[in-house]
């Protein structure tokens, strides 16, 4: 198991299985995109599966989700779902993507026995899309939503990051729309992860202002009051039920002290948390060849460290070296 030190256990593990993507969203990256991990450091399709295989058999790893930068950008994607899949005892399996060719693949991906899809849209508006993310693919993540609801990648989950003054006035709409299609919209604070490191604690958009928007068009109760668990996500019953909105709120209403993640980079560095400082290198210990149980200690040791919290509260808070794309969402 993936014990640390404050009483908690690593059950979910998400794997980065690229830097790149197809969109430069403003809070992620610069428009010119980031200098890129060369493809010799990144794990190969056979790695990749070794060490959730690893995870899964021995260090008690319960969920997988397959992240970024665009996961849909790796072309062994299906192959190492269907490896991951076949595995005993059998993980749950999810993705994080910006939506962008789940037309294509959203049947693949769940034949292969991906379980669901989580997407990343910050507006409705095609205008404002193209604005945010420096590229003109609206119409394929409102198409690529439609492909994994249809595939039975569900609940189907929308990711909105709100941001003061480009899109923060469209909390209602957002919502509005996330229900009449029967997708699962969660509102997420701005975090400091950006590769510019632009962020501003004073221009981010809180939870709380998040639910006061909304508070103007829809009746929110609160679902889990006192039983939220591990989930990032804090959820309010619309109207009265049974949809529902989640706001993850890393900023302002941490969920350090129930984390049950650990983190595995594109390149093979295991991070016990998304704002860690330290990383440890796996893909040295695998390309020299060390055995399982060599590998699953490494891993022990490097959750065992983990920091009590983000630090995001600490006057003396650093960004971590990498960024959130290079990290994995
Ligand atoms: P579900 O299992 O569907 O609830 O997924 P999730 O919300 O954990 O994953 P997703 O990849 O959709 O991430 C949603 C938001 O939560 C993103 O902004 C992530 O960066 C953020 N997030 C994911 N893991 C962590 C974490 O360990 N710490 C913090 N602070 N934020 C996280
Ligand atoms: N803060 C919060 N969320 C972010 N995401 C990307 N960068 C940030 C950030 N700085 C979101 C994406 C995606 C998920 C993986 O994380 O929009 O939905
Ligand atoms: Fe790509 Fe996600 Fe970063 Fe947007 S937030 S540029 S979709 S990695």
């Amino acid at each position: 198991m993936l014990t640390d030190t404050h009483g908690r256990i690593a059950t979910d593990l998400r794997v980065s299985l690229t830097d790149r993507c197809n969109l430069r969203c403003t809070y992620c990256m610069p428009a010119e995109g980031l200098a890129w991990q060369p493809r010799s450091e990144q794990l190969t399709d056979d790695e990749t599966v070794r060490l959730v295989r690893i995870a899964v058999t021995r260090l008690g790893v319960t969920d997988v989700r397959f992240t970024g930068g665009e996961p849909l950008l790796r072309p062994g994607l299906p192959g190492i779902v269907a490896r991951c899949a076949a595995l005993a005892p059998r993980p749950r399996l999810s993705l994080t993507t910006n939506g962008i060719g789940l037309t294509r693949t959203a049947p693949a991906l769940r034949d292969a026995g991906l379980d669901r899809v989580n997407v990343s849209l910050d507006t409705l508006r095609p205008d404002r899309f193209a604005r945010l993310t420096r590229r003109d693919r609206h119409r394929d993540v409102l198409a690529g939503l439609a492909a994994a609801r249809d595939a039975g990648l569900e609940p189907v989950k929308v990711n909105s990051v709100l941001m003061r003054g480009l899109n923060d006035d469209e909390a209602p709409e957002l919502l509005d729309w996330a229900l009449r299609h029967g997708y699962h919209l969660r509102f997420i604070e701005q975090m400091p992860l950006d590769a510019q490191h632009g962020w501003q604690r004073e221009r981010m958009v809180t939870a709380a202002e998040i639910l006061e928007r909304l508070a103007g068009s829809f009746a929110l109760t609160p679902q889990d009051e006192g039983v939220r668990g591990s989930a990032p996500a804090e959820r309010w019953w619309v109207d009265g039920g049974p949809a529902t909105v989640g706001v993850i709120a890393s900023v302002t209403r941490p969920f350090c002290r129930t984390c049950d993640r650990t983190r595995l980079t594109a390149d093979g560095q295991v991070r016990s948390c998304l704002f860690a400082r330290e990383e440890t290198d796996l893909r040295t210990a695998l390309r020299s060849g060390a055995p399982d149980e060599e590998i699953a200690g490494l891993w022990r040791t490097a959750m065992a460290g983990k920091k009590a919290g983000s630090g995001l509260d600490d006057p003396a808070f650093l960004q971590p070296a990498r960024p959130m794309s290079a990290i994995g969402g």
